[in-house]
């Protein structure tokens, strides 16, 4: 056994936001907690696999297996995208626009972060998520049932296994094939490579949405704006002041 002080003094060559969010998780206490427990005997092997997995490159959240998003924590691990905090954005504007009783549907769902989130607030909306990779539909079915949200989850490329929607609600796939390689590597070699591009514009999913007739709330890229400028009501710039949410409110919804 070894003192917590001492073993979080030892691993002082790694972050140590890591560390003691590592360290807190092993022992089921808060950082706080740490921090008055110096004495503490613990086992100084308690974080060595989380340790090794987060020195070999992998995202904090794969090797927590967790993340924060809309006030609530989702399980996550690399079947998903890590949900990002300007995708917040997406259920703010839907929470905000969606009509009363409508059927939205998440299309890429990845971790559920959106349809589980949507459906928490607003419990009259009939929601669907879907994805073409059903292993992540895996981990969506685990985040809706341990929060305990109402949502039905499809394997489905885009629309195509979906029969009535009224409001698309998406952050999909848009990082243009060539810019992956130049990605940060907990990105390039750790997030699915199907969540992060569509294909070499980038913009070929956003498209395809929009020109789906249906209203849609969408995520999308730095710099993608001016290519669907045409087809997008209204824009929400995120925290940055970039803008990454577009809403279309085409008429002819798909019934
Ligand atoms: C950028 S991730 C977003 C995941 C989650 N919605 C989020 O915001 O964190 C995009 C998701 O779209 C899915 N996807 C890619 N192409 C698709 C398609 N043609 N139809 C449905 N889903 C697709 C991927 O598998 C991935 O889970």
């Amino acid at each position: 056994m070894t003192r917590l002080a001492d073993l979080r003094a030892r691993l002082r060559g790694v972050d140590p936001r890591d560390v003691d969010l590592l360290l807190a998780d092993a022992l089921g206490r808060s950082v706080a907690w740490l921090f008055a427990h110096g004495d503490a005997d613990v086992d100084a092997a308690i974080i060595e696999e989380q340790l090794r997995r987060r020195l070999g490159g992998e995202p904090l959240q794969y090797v927590r297996g967790r993340c924060d998003f809309y006030g609530r924590e989702l399980f996550v691990d690399d079947r998903v995208l890590i949900p990002r905090p300007e995708t917040e954005l997406v259920v703010e504007q839907a929470v905000a626009r969606a009509p009363r009783g409508a059927r939205v549907v998440d299309v890429g769902t990845g971790s559920g972060c959106i349809a589980v989130s949507l459906a928490l607030e607003r419990p009259d909306l009939r929601v669907i998520g879907v994805d073409v990779s059903v292993a992540a539909l895996a981990v969506a079915k685990r985040n809706r049932d341990r929060l305990g949200a109402r949502v039905e989850f499809a394997a489905s490329d885009l629309l195509a296994a979906v029969k009535e929607v009224d409001l698309i609600v998406s952050n999909p796939p848009y990082i243009p094939a060539a810019d992956i390689e130049r990605l940060q590597t907990e990105v390039r070699d750790h997030e699915p490579r199907g969540a992060l591009t569509p294909g070499p514009r980038g913009t070929e999913i956003i498209e395809r949405l929009l020109h789906s007739g249906v209203p849609a709330i969408i995520e999308i890229g730095y710099g993608q704006l001016e290519a669907i400028r045409g087809h997008v009501n209204a824009v929400i710039d995120d925290l940055t002041g970039i803008p990454r949410v577009v809403v279309s409110s085409a008429r002819h919804g798909r019934k």
